[in-house]
């Protein structure tokens, strides 16, 4: 097969990140258990099952890792994420380099070889050497090829990135139509967004106060010389991420894994002791726990997925929790509600994700503009097929984890419009300059208020 042509001659130069820099893709001090060039392929192949349509964990999963030990795993989820954070970006910088479009395993290696040599701490030439051995064993022909758009971009990297700029998808590094909707339904935060968007989240912890207080994991922690910070009665930041089954404490039941933002929905739920509480869209669980280690309340966990549903239950299990775990569509309570009203709903919907990108890069490549509408229409048959079951006087609490108006206050607006008996309650989002309209940015304020893109909204059944 004919290689596809590359622009000039090969220069070789040491370059220095060019943009934000973000975690090193491969530690180049420690002995990897396969070769880099390896795992640069496996990640190509990887982003690649990602942009046909599978998400990033299940793109992992179907690579063949069997000669990789646990260090290179998460090397290669490094360098898998890293490379769909950064898509835009590398997209506009290898198309510059290139005449005729690469055949898609080789084109992906070179954006994943540029990621790296913009954005890792991996010498440059490892990361050059290994990439256009991974793409010979593609095709012994394009060899020469990939040497020379890696050379090119190395020479000035700066300027292939000013150039890549110019585009939306370059510039912010989320897909034109994405940045387009941003822009037009949040002019005042549309880049505020795209930027958290394209941040790290960190590993944020919810204490079960049922089983610990903040000072006791603190402890656990220090003792093996784990750093975290206490940001609440309730809430640690870890330092460093790390497997969270293996931090002291985490079997026992004494914290979950839960991002700053979703942690404000039990206390924005504001269930109490024996009341009647439905979470409608609950796998896997995170929010209905919370819920139950603040109160002692009847709380019934629903989701349609019976599958997802067996996560439920065994968070229940290890936090020491009860609720009933029921597998169920919510707008249609015939088959399952006994017809007592709820005191608290709580709707955690699906939606775009378009909220938790910097923890699921994965997500801003899989979601077409299409998509919105369409959640947006199950997110309104929720409301709607739920509003019924609660009692007046009682509140619902709306939840995305999306930035999209139609999703959110759109959805709001249209839900107030059609139930008389519904108005909204104010809330306070504390720390987060958007939080007015119930929006939260992703990102947040970086430091006191991490958290990912949430939406909340209170509405409350007007008694009459
Ligand atoms: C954002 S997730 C919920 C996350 C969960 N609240 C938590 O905190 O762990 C949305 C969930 O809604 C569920 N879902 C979608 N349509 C539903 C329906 N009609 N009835 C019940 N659950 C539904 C999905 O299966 C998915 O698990």
């Amino acid at each position: 097969m004919k290689p596809p042509s590359a622009t000039a001659a090969p220069v070789f130069k040491k370059i220095a990140g060019t943009a934000a820099a973000g975690r090193p893709a491969f530690d180049s001090t420690k002995p990897p258990s396969v070769a880099l060039a390896l795992v640069q392929r496996r990640a190509a192949e990887a982003v690649l099952a990602v942009l046909s349509g599978n998400n990033a964990d299940a793109a992992l999963a179907r690579v063949d890792t069997s000669a990789f030990d646990g260090a290179t795993r998460a090397a290669l989820t490094d360098l898998t994420y890293g490379t769909l954070r950064f898509l835009g970006e590398l997209r506009a910088i290898v198309r510059q380099f290139v005449h005729a479009k690469p055949e898609p395993l080789i084109e992906a290696l070179l954006w994943v070889a540029i990621y790296e040599l913009a954005h890792s701490k991996t010498a440059p030439h490892v990361i050059v050497s290994q990439a256009v051995a991974a793409v010979e064993a593609v095709n012994r022909g394009a060899k020469g090829f990939a040497n020379a758009v890696l050379r090119n971009y190395m020479r000035e990297p700066e300027a292939a990135l000013a150039k890549a700029m110019e585009h939306d998808e370059g510039m912010w590094n989320h897909p034109t139509w994405w940045v387009e909707r941003v822009r037009r339904e949040q002019p005042e935060w549309w880049e505020a967004i795209l930027r958290g968007g394209n941040g790290h989240g960190p590993l944020t912890l919810r204490v079960n106060r049922r089983r610990a207080t903040v000072e006791q994991v603190m402890a656990a922690f220090e003792a093996k010389k784990i750093e975290a910070e206490a940001l609440s009665d309730a809430m640690i930041v870890l330092k460093r991420p790390r497997p969270v089954e293996r931090l002291p404490g985490f079997r026992d039941g004494l914290f979950s894994v839960q991002d700053a933002g979703a942690q404000l929905a039990a206390t924005l739920l504001g269930a109490k002791d024996g009341m009647h509480v439905l979470d409608a869209c609950a796998a896997p669980g995170g929010k209905a726990a919370h819920v139950l280690e603040l109160a002692d309340c009847k709380l019934i966990a629903l989701d349609v997925d019976g599958e997802r549903l067996k996560r439920v239950a065994e968070n229940f299990d290890r936090l020491g929790l009860v609720g009933e775990v029921r597998a169920a569509d919510a707008a249609t309570p015939a088959p399952w509600w006994d017809g007592v009203p709820f005191d608290r709903i709580l709707i955690d919907a699906p939606c775009t994700g378009s909220g938790v990108v910097r923890r699921h890069p994965d997500g801003k490549w899989l979601k077409r503009d299409s998509d919105v509408e369409q959640l947006a229409a199950q997110q309104k048959r929720l409301i709607d097929g739920v509003w019924p079951m609660l009692k007046p006087g009682g509140r619902l609490l709306y939840a995305t984890c999306s930035v999209f108006k139609p999703e959110n206050n759109f959805q709001v607006d249209a839900a107030l419009a059609l139930h008389a008996d519904m108005r909204r309650i104010r809330i306070t989002l504390p720390g987060d300059p958007a939080s007015a309209s119930g929006q939260l940015l992703p990102g947040g304020n970086r430091k006191t208020h991490n958290h990912d893109g949430y939406f909340y909204a209170l509405l409350e059944k007007i008694a009459s």
